[in-house]
């Protein structure tokens, strides 16, 4: 029995089955929107030597029957030549993230993976706790376990709530009067990412404050594609450019606003994605640690009517719409001080909203029905 044991332990150790392991990144969610483009954007740079492993739970993700990855994972795999290891596995799930854990050499992790109606997240507050928080935490637990401190966070203007001056800067007061459990669970991930990050230094950890995310990828080939109703402008202008969707609701015309319609800071995707890729180069930088939050936006707002007629333009296409009485919870006007993503990450948006529209036009026209159309 003992010789049978250590022949087999002898056996492990041949040369042939020594699995050199190199560094990977760990990117939650990596098969929605914001994800997929970014896992694009690594996997993009040249001379990128990195293993990108993906775990998502696909609740808001295609996958074509049959298939082990869902479309957008096969898509960046086609363009970039490179292969993704994806994990169908939900993040409250320890076991199944240890496994994932064990399999790779984890060097970092982005985190998307949550959900992200905010509207629905007022009908169903339990699920959304329990998936933004209770996952999160399961996370950072699994991390601190296998020893991997270094994370980029996907957290929202949103935790800012009604803005008290603008530009808004990195300073103004978070977690006031936030009307909805979606940005309330930003909040107080956030929270919670401060606190580990006091309690041990080892923990390096960047919180990206999204603004908008428009646009898709420039090939056309990966993009937004919402499940029903999209609750987002663009998706909706693009659904009703395709004729999937009759009429635009604008949300209010009486707002203090250039033209009456809200005024967001729209921010391309892959923009937002290259933020990430500079985010993940400060991990290299000796002494860097603890918790920083860093917008992510272009520093300029467009109102709806601005968005409408910059999509039209682009397209040819008419956008019929109506205007309906204000949503609860939306504000006047936001838009970003960029300045800190400038000095920190050495990063700026670089797409026009020009490129934000005609990207959307592209991806929307290609794929009427999102992914089930490829
Ligand atoms: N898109 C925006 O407007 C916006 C703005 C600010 C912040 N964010 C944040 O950015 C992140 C990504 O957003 P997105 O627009 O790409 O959303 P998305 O829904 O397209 O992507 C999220 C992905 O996470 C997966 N997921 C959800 N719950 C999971 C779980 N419990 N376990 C494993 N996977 C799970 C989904 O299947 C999906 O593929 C989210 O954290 C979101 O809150 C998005």
């Amino acid at each position: 029995m003992l010789l049978a044991l250590a022949s087999a332990a002898i056996e492990t150790m041949k040369p042939e089955n020594i699995v050199i392991m190199k560094p990977a990144i760990l990117v939650t969610g990596g098969a929605g929107y914001v994800g997929s483009h970014t896992v694009a954007a690594l996997l993009e740079k040249p001379n990128t030597d990195v293993e990108v492993v993906v775990v998502d739970n696909l609740s808001n993700a295609y996958r074509s029957e049959g298939q082990k990855k869902p479309e957008a994972i096969k898509i960046i795999e086609e363009m970039t030549g490179k292969t993704i290891h994806f994990y169908d596995v939900d993040i409250r799930d320890a076991n199944a993230l240890r496994e994932v854990f064990e399999k790779h050499d984890v060097a970092c992790v982005i985190h998307f993976a949550a959900l992200k109606a905010v509207g629905e997240s007022v009908q169903k507050p339990l699920e959304y706790y329990q998936a933004n928080i209770t996952g999160t935490c399961t996370l950072f637990d699994v991390m601190r376990a296998f020893g991997v401190y270094k994370l980029v966070y996907s957290s929202s203007c949103t935790v800012y709530g009604e803005p008290e001056s603008l530009p808004l800067g990195e300073g103004h007061p978070t977690g006031r009067g936030l009307a909805s459990p979606y940005g309330k669970s930003k909040y107080f991930c956030e929270e919670i990412m401060k606190d580990i990050c006091r309690s041990d230094r080892k923990w390096s950890v960047i919180s990206l404050r999204y603004f908008n995310p428009v646009g898709a990828h420039r090939s056309g080939r990966i993009g937004e594609d919402p499940a029903g109703v999209p609750n987002n402008l663009m998706p909706f202008i693009a659904k009703v450019a395709v004729g999937r969707l009759k009429e635009l609701q604008v949300f209010g015309a009486d707002y203090p606003t250039i033209d009456g319609t809200g005024v967001r800071d729209y921010i391309h995707v892959e923009d937002l994605a290259d933020g990430h890729v500079k985010a993940i180069k400060l991990f290299s930088q000796t002494g860097f640690n603890g918790f920083h939050a860093v917008n992510l936006g272009t520093g300029t707002g467009y109102s709806v009517l601005q968005m409408v007629k910059a999509f039209e333009e682009v397209s040819g296409k008419k956008i019929p719409y109506k205007i309906v009485g204000r949503r609860e919870g939306d504000i006047a006007a936001n838009y970003a001080d960029v300045s800190l993503s400038h000095r920190m990450l050495g990063w700026r948006a670089t797409r026009t909203l020009r490129d934000m529209c005609a990207d959307t036009w592209r991806w929307q026209s290609n794929n009427p029905d999102g992914y089930k159309s490829t």
